[in-house]
C-alpha cells in the first residue's frame, strides 16, 4: 500500500490510475480502524479498481470540550490493517495540508445539520460536510463509502452531493456490531468492561422500538418507553426519534421507510446508533 501525506502526491497517484482507465473509490475515516471501517474498504474493493482510504482527525467537526486532542491515533496498527485488507493508497494529511490558516469557505447543509446530533454538537455537521467536500475535490473518486452507523452524517453527505451536483456515487454500508449488538466505534475504547455491557442496551432499545413500530404502537409512546428504558439502564439519553429514512423528518403514519435514531451518554462517552427498516 502506498502512503502519502500531500494532496499533490495523492493527485499524482490517482492521475496514473485514471490514465490506465481505472475507477477509484474513497473511504474517508478518522483512523483507529476497526472491523466497521474495514467493511467499508472491502465493499469499496467490489465497487472500484482502486481504493483510497483517508485518515484525518478533522478538527473542524469537534466542538469545544470534545475529544479532538485525545481522539485515539493508532497510525501503525491502522496501516497494518489497511495493508492486510488490500487498500491501494492511504492518504494521511496534516491539518495544515487540509486547511489554509485563513480558510473562509465552509459547506453547510442547513436544517438537517441542526437536528438530532446537530442540536447537541453545534457546528459538527458543517465540519463533516466541509471536510468530505474537500476530500471529494482532492481525490475526485467515482464512489465514496460511508457507514449506516452514522445515519445522520450519511444523510447530510447525500444531501450535499445532491445539492452541489458533486459527481460521486455515495454508498451506505451496513453497521458492523460486536456479538452483544453494540455498534463498533472508535469511541468504544473509552468504555470500561462494565460500561460495555450497559452500552449494548442501546441496540436492545432500538430493536424493541422497531418491534413496537411494527406492532402498531404510537410513535410518541415508543419514544417515551425507549427514553425511560435507557435512563433506567444508566444512560443519559440525548434523543430517541422515529424518523423518515429519506430526510430524517419526524415519521408520519403513512411513511414506510423508517429509521430510529438515538444518541445517549454513558458517563463520559457519547454513543449513537440507529435501526433502519420498512413497515
Ligand atoms: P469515522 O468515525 O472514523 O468513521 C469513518 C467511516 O466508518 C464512517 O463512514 C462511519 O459511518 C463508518 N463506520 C464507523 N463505525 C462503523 C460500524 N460499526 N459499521 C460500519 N461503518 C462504520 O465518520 C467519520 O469518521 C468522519 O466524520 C468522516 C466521515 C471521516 C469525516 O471526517
Amino acid at each position: 500500500m502506498h502512503i502519502v501525506n500531500t494532496i499533490s502526491e495523492l493527485r499524482g497517484a490517482v492521475k496514473a490510475w485514471r490514465s490506465a482507465g481505472q475507477s477509484v473509490a474513497l473511504v474517508p475515516t478518522m483512523g483507529n480502524l476497526h472491523a466497521g471501517h474495514l467493511a467499508l474498504v472491502n465493499e469499496a474493493k467490489k465497487k472500484a479498481d482502486r481504493v483510497v482510504v483517508s485518515i484525518f482527525v478533522n478538527p473542524t467537526q469537534f466542538g469545544v470540550g470534545e475529544d479532538f486532542e485525545t481522539y485515539p491515533r493508532t497510525e501503525h496498527e491502522d496501516q497494518q490493517k489497511l495493508n492486510a485488507v488490500g487498500a491501494d493508497l492511504l492518504f494521511q494529511p496534516a491539518v495544515s495540508e487540509v486547511y489554509a490558516p485563513d480558510a473562509k469557505t465552509t459547506v453547510s447543509v442547513t436544517g438537517l445539520s441542526e437536528w438530532y446530533c446537530g442540536a447537541f454538537r453545534p457546528g459538527h455537521f458543517d465540519g463533516v460536510a466541509t471536510v468530505v467536500c474537500k476530500l471529494f475535490n482532492m481525490v475526485q473518486p467515482d464512489t465514496a463509502l460511508f457507514g449506516l452507523k452514522d445515519f445522520q452524517q450519511l444523510t447530510v453527505i447525500r444531501t450535499m452531493v445532491r445539492d452541489l451536483n458533486i459527481p460521486v456515487e455515495i454508498v451506505g454500508v451496513e453497521t458492523v456490531r460486536e456479538a452483544s449488538g453494540l455498534a463498533m466505534s472508535s469511541r468504544n475504547g473509552y468504555l470500561t468492561a462494565e460500561e460495555k455491557t450497559v452500552a449494548a442496551k442501546l441496540y436492545q432499545a432500538l430493536c424493541a422500538a422497531r418491534d413496537a413500530v411494527l406492532a402498531g404502537q404510537s410513535y410518541q409512546e415508543i419514544e417515551r418507553t425507549a427514553l425511560q428504558f435507557l435512563q433506567e439502564s444508566g444512560f443519559t439519553p440525548d434523543y430517541f426519534s422515529v424518523c423518515r429514512a429519506s430526510d430524517l423528518t419526524k415519521a408520519g403514519e403513512d411513511d414506510k421507510e423508517l429509521v430510529l435514531l438515538t444518541a445517549a451518554r454513558l458517563n463520559k462517552t457519547r454513543l449513537i446508533d440507529n435501526v433502519c427498516f420498512s413497515r
